[in-house]
């Protein structure tokens, strides 16, 4: 087995050390055989496993995934029992607070995809965030429990558990514990907490674990006794668990305390959605993403089929000419974006026409391979007919493949940890449209059809995506970024697809991102210099950017091994047997 590992720093392991001192009765507490020992483990970039295997953003939750499917677990325990123990391992975007999207494919060929996006609270409006002169105030859908949706986390849960074998007793047990005992954390998670404190204390109106008097050091343990009071709610009463009962009183006495105003009937009514899949050919290959209320899945159509006639491979990996290509592209289809895509529910998303080849090739006309076209003028297409998130790749032995995106939208969410319940809430009503014209905190426009309406999903660009080689599983991918998402899962293909890298280079390999408005292109440190000066004299704005995406992939080998990379941007890590 390739192995590489990047464990703890020194610092951390010697903090580690003297935890394990009042720790050690509780080692290797978690899954099957004890195998998670959330004190003492190490980062894993990438591996090939021969039956299932893992990639996400902690190395803890990864080897729940893979302990699970060890005890007879399929891929869909583990995408369960994986994102529960990221709510408690990951607290800056792992969740039970927020939502996401589900894309899978079954071992028996069928696509399947589960929407568990946030609603609006029935109590919102298109200007509630707007002051009385209209003026959007976008600090209010950022930050505190005004910002929240209507969380989707375990109504999808239970709506993935229909595909799944264990109970859901046995899924949730490793994450209940993990936040019961405690579990060592990272460089980068004491750094998180440390800079959210602040914020944290100003939008929750109730103590909370992630709070401290004194700061987070690396190897610190963090028990989280209200989470895992929660967790076994859920463990015990399923879905009303959460929905109901104590869980949905404590959120709605946050959200009286603060300025919230999700009520228990929006708690009780919420439901996960079973949608189509969206499924295109590229080149033989077979691409299945998710539809609207992401705009991921259509976007990457899009883009796809945009560069699909173009011989790419011959352009060469990050030439000017390949990467100028892709901009053009890129900001193409986010007009479309801005203008067309909204929760199908409330808006007719036109895409039929977005996907029409003749559409996409009229989109290209005025593309000019030697300079930019600029974004003024580009409009959406016109049809006669809508930053922290986390991904999860799994791929069991049976052959089934399932990508999932969730999220709480920023860092931490809203920074409203629901008292008592121990959990943090999301700040996706900001993924909305709060004002034609106005950016939400990706800098992303949005109009009409992704205006605020009671009970209507937030535009996302989550992308959970399966390709297919020969009608047969090839690669599992996403990646977090909010709008940086789709432009991230595209270019982790087209690295794959055209330019034959495996799954670590074409995860880590410097990215780049343009969004049609702001008119600029992100582009990572390690991006190469010579195309930046010659993207720069064709008239791109070239803006650095510290990171682009955490993207999560595996591939099957010709030999069957599942090639698993997990992104090398942050604590990322897979786990496999
Ligand atoms: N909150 C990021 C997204 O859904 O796109």
């Amino acid at each position: 087995m390739k192995k590489s590992l990047l464990c703890l720093g020194a610092i951390g392991l010697q903090l580690l050390t003297a935890q394990l001192v009042n720790a050690q009765s509780k080692t290797a507490i978690v899954g099957a055989g004890k195998a998670v020992d959330p004190y003492n483990y190490a980062i894993v970039k990438t591996a090939e496993f021969k039956n299932g295997s893992v990639s996400c953003a902690h190395p803890l939750a990864s080897m729940v995934g893979a302990s699970i499917m060890k005890q007879g677990g399929n891929a869909f325990d583990a995408a369960i029992a994986v994102q529960f123990a990221l709510a408690v391992v990951y607290p800056a975007a792992g969740n039970i607070g927020g939502g996401g999207f589900l894309v899978a494919r079954t071992k028996e060929g069928k696509n399947i995809s589960i929407d568990f996006r946030e609603t609006a609270p029935g109590k919102a409006t298109k200007d509630m965030y707007l002051d009385k002169d209209g003026n959007a105030i976008t600090k209010l859908s950022k930050l505190g429990a005004l910002a929240n949706g209507v969380p989707g986390t375990v109504a999808g849960a239970f709506e993935i558990l229909k595909y799944a074998k264990l109970p859901i007793s046995t899924l949730i047990q490793p994450a209940i514990d993990i936040a019961e005992f405690g579990f060592v954390i990272s460089e980068k998670e004491a750094k998180g907490l440390n800079g959210t404190k602040e914020s944290f204390v100003k939008n929750s109106t109730m103590p909370s674990a992630y709070v401290k008097e004194t700061i987070w050091k690396t190897g610190d343990t963090l028990v989280n006794k209200d989470l895992a009071e929660t967790l076994k709610r859920i463990r015990d009463n399923g879905q009303k668990g959460f929905y109901e009962g104590k869980t949905a009183q404590l959120i709605v006495d946050e959200m009286n305390r603060g300025n919230g105003i999700i009520s228990l009937q929006d708690l009780k009514d919420y439901k996960a959605k079973s949608r189509t899949a969206l499924q295109f050919d590229y080149k033989g290959y077979t691409i299945i993403g998710m539809p609207p209320p992401s705009s991921g899945g259509i976007i990457i159509w899009q883009m796809m089929k945009m560069i699909e006639n173009r011989n790419i491979a011959q352009y060469g990996f990050q030439s000017p000419k390949a990467v100028q290509l892709m901009i053009e592209v890129e900001r193409r289809a986010y007009a479309d974006r801005a203008e067309h895509l909204g929760d199908p529910d409330f808006w007719k998303v036109p895409m039929k026409t977005l996907s029409d080849n003749t559409y996409l090739a009229k989109r290209m006309e005025d593309y000019d391979s030697t300079k930019a076209t600029p974004s003024k003028d580009i409009k959406a297409g016109t049809i006669h007919e809508s930053n922290e998130t986390t991904h999860i790749s799994i791929f069991d032995k049976e052959g089934n493949m399932v990508s999932v995106t969730t999220t709480l939208n920023g860092g931490y969410g809203n920074r409203t940890v629901i008292g008592g319940a121990g959990f943090i809430m999301n700040n996706e009503m900001d993924d909305f449209s709060v004002k034609p014209g106005t950016p939400n905190m990706f800098g992303a426009l949005g109009g009409t059809a992704n205006a605020i309406e009671p009970h209507k999903r937030m535009l996302s660009s989550m992308s959970p995506t399966l390709v297919l080689k020969n009608n047969k599983p090839y690669i599992v991918a996403g990646t977090p970024g909010g709008t940086t998402i789709p432009t991230s899962v595209f270019q982790t293909l087209v690295n794959m697809l055209e330019f034959n890298m495996n799954a670590e280079d074409a995860v880590n390999k410097p990215k780049f991102h343009h969004q049609w408005m702001p008119d600029q292109v992100d582009f990572e440190p390690t991006f190469n210099k010579d195309t930046k000066t010659a993207l720069e004299a064709m008239g791109y704005k070239m803006t650095p950017r510290a990171q682009l995406g955490r993207t999560e992939v595996i591939r099957i080998l010709p030999d069957g091994k599942k090639e698993t990379a997990a992104d090398k941007r942050g604590d990322d890590s897979v786990a496999g047997y």
